[in-house]
């Protein structure tokens, strides 16, 4: 570090647990860039200070994290279209004192879905499980691949109708709710099965959010948790003959297009995601 060194960092409550100083620090060092990122514990109250600092200190790049991804686009001076359909930011890019809201999620899912499991996203039909937070940024970046179809599936169906009805006007949309209880047959047709509910998730590691034997032996299992990095659901899935996507992958390419959009660089994903699991193994 000297006077020249950029500064990046994470906001959010809690924050402690987060692996994104491990990962884009690794990713400066990686590429040579003078860049330091820290993580910064954030209460929703002191939010519109957090961002006033971030200007006055000239930060060149944060990340949104819990709670802030919605409340924060009142701070920003402009918002990128995909931030906008998605309604919530989790990068801030700082071009000479005017900030600029992304969202690099679901175009982050959707990267590590094709780099790690299915290259071709056109013509596939998709059942999307869960409309919850970290579905919508999902549903919006999958219906840019021009799938034949987006099924979504919630156990609260009113979630489900409303989130696939809020995105009627912002795209030419695919995404149609379907019932619970007609999950055994679309299961059926789908090639590709995500899951963006919370179940399965650690401690409740033996839960999985439907019964994995529905899905086609061709098809691929997508899951957005990776704590455990492969879910009941993934290793049934797996023992199926299904392909199986982990969580991780999201959370890596989410860090590389902020890391592309702050620095103009490649992200080395590569390194970033070895140091992530080194992080959780403890090497
Ligand atoms: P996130 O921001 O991580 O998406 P969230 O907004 O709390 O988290 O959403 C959690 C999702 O998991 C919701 O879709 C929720 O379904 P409901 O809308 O019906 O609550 C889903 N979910 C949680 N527990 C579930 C369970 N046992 N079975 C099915 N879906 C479940």
């Amino acid at each position: 570090m000297d006077s020249h060194t950029v500064l990046f960092g994470v906001i959010g409550d809690p924050i402690r647990h987060s692996r994104s100083p491990v990962m884009l620090n690794r990713a400066f060092r990686e590429t040579g860039v003078n860049g330091l990122y820290a993580a910064f514990h954030v209460k929703p109250e002191r939010l519109g200070e957090a961002i006033a600092g971030l200007r006055a200190f000239g930060f060149r790049g944060l990340n949104v994290t819990i709670p802030h991804k919605i409340e924060v686009m009142a701070h920003l001076d402009e918002i990128h279209e995909g931030a906008r359909a998605i309604g919530a930011v989790n990068t801030i890019v700082n071009e000479d004192g005017r900030l600029i809201g992304y969202n690099t999620d679901g175009i982050g899912y959707v990267r590590s879905l094709k780099e790690e499991a299915e290259p071709e996203l056109a013509g596939k039909k998709i059942l999307v499980l869960g409309a919850g937070g970290a579905s919508r940024g999902i549903l919006w970046a999958l219906n840019s691949e021009n799938p034949s179809a987006v099924w979504l599936a919630n156990r609260t169906w009113d979630k489900a109708r409303e989130l696939a009805e809020s995105f009627v006007e912002t795209q030419a949309s695919r995404i149609l709710p379907i019932r619970w209880e007609e999950l055994r047959d679309v299961c059926a047709e789908a090639d590709i099965v995500v899951n963006t509910t919370s179940v399965g998730m650690s401690p409740n590691v033996s839960e999985t959010p439907i019964d994995p034997s529905w899905l086609k032996p061709e098809a691929v299992a997508s899951d957005l948790i990776y704590n455990p990095l492969t879910t009941a659901f993934l290793q049934q899935a797996k023992e199926r003959g299904c392909r199986i996507h982990g969580g991780l992958g999201m959370f890596i390419y989410q860090g590389a297009y902020a890391f592309e959009y702050w620095t103009g660089l490649p992200a080395p994903a590569r390194a970033m995601r070895e140091e992530v699991l080194s992080s959780f193994t403890g090497k």
